[in-house]
């Protein structure tokens, strides 16, 4: 996939409505980024790159929390057009910038940023060997990733995960298992500096997030969200449950120095 079909499969994706609904559903978000953060050490003057930025929440947070200079970057054009309204109507307190950018080719330079973030978003990314080395190549020698993203947790995964990924097929969802990250981060020129897969704090997530979608009114949802089609969320949102439970999908947190 070319970039600009990627931008364009990304922007019919995640219109104003889904991001909206992100917003709503997934929106409290400040404590993963202060941990994706804090794990690489940001400091105030850093240029840091946040991938698939989508809404903005997550480099704002990143330029109030740490003092970093953030281009928050994502392949929606509706969610770049959200966060640059975000940030024109709360300016904050250090530069930030949105860009309309596929992750995999990217315009800046080689060794432009002292590090990348990334929360929930490579899984959405297809061909991460390109992904990595393009990350690599804009990345300072010593610089930092840090992200975290949904992550296969067995290597044989059951009967659950299989239901599962039949339900989401059409859709881009590429998932890799923590060792198979950390092997291909190794591959492309970084050293592993963290790597944990998180379980219960997953399943609390999607457990309190499923239990608001189910009790909301489908009307209001249509209304808000363009949610045609209520009870296909419910079950969507059942069946990643109970892959959570059978911990055949878990959420990974990895960090890597570029050498
Ligand atoms: C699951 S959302 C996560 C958004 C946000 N980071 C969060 O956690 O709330 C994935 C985001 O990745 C973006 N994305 C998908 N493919 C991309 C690509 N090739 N380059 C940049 N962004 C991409 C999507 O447009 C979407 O906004």
């Amino acid at each position: 996939m070319s970039t600009q079909e990627a931008i364009e499969f990304m922007s019919d994706w995640y219109d104003e409505r889904t991001n909206a609904y992100i917003e709503w559903c997934f929106g409290d978000i400040e404590d993963v980024v202060q941990d994706l953060g804090s794990r690489i050490g940001l400091q105030v003057g850093m240029r840091v790159l946040d991938i698939g930025c989508n809404n903005g929440s997550s480099s704002l947070h990143l330029v109030d929390a740490f003092g970093c200079s953030v281009v928050g970057v994502d392949a929606a054009r509706s969610a770049i057009e959200v966060s640059q309204i975000r940030a024109q109507e709360n300016p904050p307190s250090a530069p930030v910038v949105f860009h309309l950018v596929d992750a995999r080719d990217t315009p800046f330079l080689d060794g432009e940023f002292d590090a990348v973030v990334s929360k929930d978003t490579f899984v959405n990314i297809v061909d991460r060997p390109r992904l990595i080395s393009e990350i690599c190549r804009i990345m300072k020698p010593g610089g930092h990733l840090s992200f975290c993203d949904w992550m296969q947790g067995n290597e044989e995964p059951g009967e659950a995960f299989k239901v599962w990924r039949e339900f989401k097929q059409e859709e881009p969802f590429e998932m890799l298992l923590p060792r198979e990250y950390e092997l291909l981060l190794k591959d492309s020129g970084f050293v592993v500096t963290h790597s944990d897969k998180r379980v219960e704090v997953f399943q609390e997530r999607i457990k309190s997030r499923y239990a608001a979608f189910a009790a909301a009114d489908p009307e209001e949802m249509q209304q808000r969200f363009g949610i045609e089609d209520h009870a296909y969320f419910v079950e969507r949102f059942g069946l990643t449950l109970n892959v959570l439970l059978s911990q055949d999908v878990v959420w990974g947190h990895i960090a890597a120095r570029k050498v």
